[in-house]
Parts: structure tokens; sequence; C-alpha cells
């Protein structure tokens, strides 16, 4: 089981942290594995606390970064080039915007030292928290564990543990018995059930090697996806039944693949089998089954969008088929965006088009869309959403081998793999 990849944020002492690295050491937190600690203020010993622990850290400045969405733009980069999957903060005194929070909904925590709704919100933070809850006078405060949204400490609810507040308490020494009693009780068990539920989902997904080898013609396939250390990668595989079909291979051209004759002489009708299936253009990739590949990079030189490209387009003309259009664009951020033109029940007057955003893309998921969905006459289009799966952490060469291997023995033709920055092809015919 691949654990669930946990950074934490801090600001101060870390305690908290602490508490969550000796839960981990335990074997109590199992399910999930901090893999980076983020301070926003220099020199927090909570640094040194990963550093003992052999995790990495960082430190993360506000001002030299010029400002909040600076901060949390880079923050964003670092956590999905590490393929965070859950965010806890523990002690992280400075308070998120929506901008951030709303790319990771359900996947940030927050320990808040009180018993939400009280004495909670901006301005609420540390031993100001304590202060607040001696000078109202209550008999008994706590802890709170909660999902982190756009509201201050107003996410939903996870956990709470009530802590008795005694006669001559100071903020201090509640403070330390609300941390003993509650926080670091709360937040490392947290941490185990938000972990539990994110492999409960990822075991929800599709396995993509399975998903292929029950299908023996889908036809042209791509999947877009990020791997759980948050690597682009990106699979294209080409499948024919027809003489003229099966006699390609793959190519490399300088900025993609192209499909060739395998044999010049067997080659019949070289129109919609001959074409560039990957393109680069400033950053993006660009992956097609035809010469749409063109037209999207065409008009991303005018500084057009894709969508704009595929709306000039149709599906093939190859009645009665009308073999849909898939494309497929990976930004240089690793979001991404998949289209399907098809025709409508086979009605050659009207075009269907159908375009979707991942955005932002998750660690360890993909979508995979194809032309077809098996056999028949004609051949029944690809229905429904691009299939959610998951994607393994493997290195170009062995995702490529195992997607080879889940394609039907006698259709598949050429296979075209990138993960990061290594490509990888396979042709069934060779030289
Ligand atoms: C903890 O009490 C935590 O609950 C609180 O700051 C302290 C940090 O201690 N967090 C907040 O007030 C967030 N609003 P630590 O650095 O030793 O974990």
């Amino acid at each position: 089981m691949l654990k669930a990849r946990i950074a934490v944020l801090v600001s101060g002492g870390g305690t908290n942290l602490q508490a969550l690295i000796d839960s981990q050491s335990r074997g109590d937190l199992k399910s999930g594995e901090i893999v980076l600690v983020v301070s926003n203020v220099q020199g927090a010993y909570a640094l040194e606390r990963a550093k003992n622990a052999g995790i990495e850290s960082l430190y993360l400045s506000r001002k030299a970064l010029g400002g909040q969405e600076a901060f949390e733009e880079a923050l964003d980069r670092e956590l999905r080039s590490r393929g965070v999957e859950l965010i806890i903060l523990a002690g992280f005194m400075s308070i998120l915007t929506a901008g951030f929070t709303k790319k990771w909904p359900e996947r940030i925590i927050n320990i808040h030292p009180a018993l939400i709704p009280s004495f909670c919100g901006k301005g609420y933070y540390g031993l100001r928290v304590h202060e607040a809850a001696l000078a109202y006078g209550v008999k008994v405060t706590g802890a709170t564990v909660h999902f982190v949204n756009e509201i201050p400490d107003g996410g939903r609810i996870i956990s709470q543990k009530a802590v008795p507040v005694l006669e001559g308490d100071t903020p201090e020494v509640l403070q330390r018995r609300v941390m003993e009693q509650a926080e670091w009780i709360l937040l490392p068990q947290a941490a185990e059930t938000v972990s539990q539920k994110i492999i409960k989902e990822r075991g929800k997904m599709s396995d993509l090697f399975s998903y292929l080898s029950q299908r023996p013609y889908p036809g042209r396939g791509i999947m877009l996806g990020r791997t759980p250390s948050g690597r682009s990668a990106c699979v294209y595989f080409i499948m024919g039944r027809s003489v003229n079909s099966r006699n390609r291979v793959f190519e490399k051209t300088p900025d993609g693949i192209r499909t060739r004759a395998f044999d010049e002489s067997k080659m019949s009708d070289p129109s919609l089998i001959i074409y560039h299936p990957v393109r680069r253009y400033e950053g993006k990739l660009i992956v097609t089954n035809g010469d749409q590949t063109d037209t999207i990079r065409d008009f991303m030189a005018q500084g057009k969008c894709y969508r704009h490209a595929l709306n000039t387009r149709t599906f093939e003309p190859d009645a009665p088929n009308f073999t849909p259009r898939i494309s497929g664009v990976v930004k240089p951020d690793g979001n991404y965006n998949l289209s399907i033109l098809k025709s409508l029940d086979g009605d050659e007057s009207e075009t269907c088009r159908y375009f979707y955003e991942y955005s932002p893309a998750k660690a360890g998921v993909g979508h995979f869309i194809s032309t077809y969905v098996g056999f028949g006459d004609p051949i029944p289009s690809f229905r429904g959403e691009p299939v959610q799966v998951q994607v393994p952490e493997l290195g170009a060469a062995e995702l490529a081998e195992k997607v080879w291997n889940a394609l039907d023995e006698d259709n598949k033709v050429s296979l075209y793999v990138c993960v990061g920055e290594d490509e990888v092809i396979i042709n069934k015919n060779k030289e």
C-alpha cells in the first residue's frame, strides 16, 4: 500500500509536528508519511525537529517571495512537485487565502487550541486563544481538528477534545495542558483517519492496465495524469485492424513524434493515419489521434487556446465509423485538458464537442480517453467522461512496458509514454 504523502506546515516550536513524527515512529500513523515540513518563519525550532527526524524541510519567506499570492503559489508548487496529498497545519500562524484552500478541498487539516466555535477565527492563534478563554472565564476549553476552507477556522470539524480550565491557570499553563491532553492526541489520530480516506479514494479509481487488458479494441487512447511524486505522465497508443493501419511505427521528431509507414509499399491511404501524435509547443505537450495536433499548435502560436482550435474541427470522415478525434494538452504546471469530438449517434451532420479540464491535476491520478469502446459495425465510439485511473510511481520505461503488455496482442501497433522528461516508444513493427 502506497502511503498518503503528507506535508506539515509550521511556524514555531513544532510540538504538534513532534507528536506526528512520534506517532509515525510508533506505527500509529501508518497510512500516511510525512515527506515535507514547510515553515513560514526562519529558524523555527520545528525545522530542527524535521531535520532530526530526517524529513526534508523548507523555509518559505512571504516577504522575499513578494507577498501572499506569490507565497501561496510557491508553496503550491513545492507541495505538488513532491506529490503531497495531505497538508497538515500544525501551529502554522498564517491564514491561507481562498485562492490556495480552493485548490486543496478536504486535503488541508488544522489543529486549533480551543473548542470551535469558541475563541477562533482571525486574531485567535497561539497563546492569544488561551488568554481569551481565561478572560472569558470558561471552565472547559480544548482543541479541535478541522478541514481548512476559505473561512478561518470555519471548515468541517473532524474531532474535538475537552480539557478543564483550573483555578490559577496562566495562558502558558493552560496551553500546555491543552496540548498534552488534546492536541498531541487528536492531530496524529486525524492524520491517520484522513490518510486512510485518501488511500480508500485511490482504491476507487480504475487500474489502467486491467481496464486495457479487458478491452481488445479501444482503438487509439490517451492517458494524461501525474505520478504520486508529481511528475507528469502521458500515454498515447495506436491499435489497428486493417493492414494499412497496422503498417505503422512511431518515430521521434524534433518536437515530439510522428507516425510513419513501416513498409512504404503496403501503404494504401496515408490520410488519417500519418500525422504527428505529439508536439511540444512552448512548454505544453499536445497529444492527439490526428492532424488536429497541428491545428492546436497553430492556434497556440496565434495566442489562442486549444478549445478554440478544436471548435474548428470535427470527427474523422471515415464513414460509417466517424472515428472520434481525441486530444489532450498538458500545461507547463502539469495541469491538463482532454477533449473528444464525436458524431451524434452516427449522424454525420453534427459534431458533439466535449472538453474536460483537470486543474489542479492530482498526484497519483490520471484520466483516460479512447476512440472506441470495443468492436462493432460501425465501431462504437467512446462514451461518457474520461476514465479516472491510478498513476503509479513508475519511470517511462516501466510504465510503457505495463501498458504495452495490457494492450491486445493482435491489435496493438505503437505506444508512446512520457514521464517527467523521459520518453519511450515501443513499436510492434521492428526493422
Ligand atoms: C498549538 O497550540 C496550536 O494548536 C496553535 O499554536 C500552537 C503551536 O504549537 N495553533 C493555532 O493557534 C492556529 N490557529 P507548536 O508549534 O508547538 O505545535
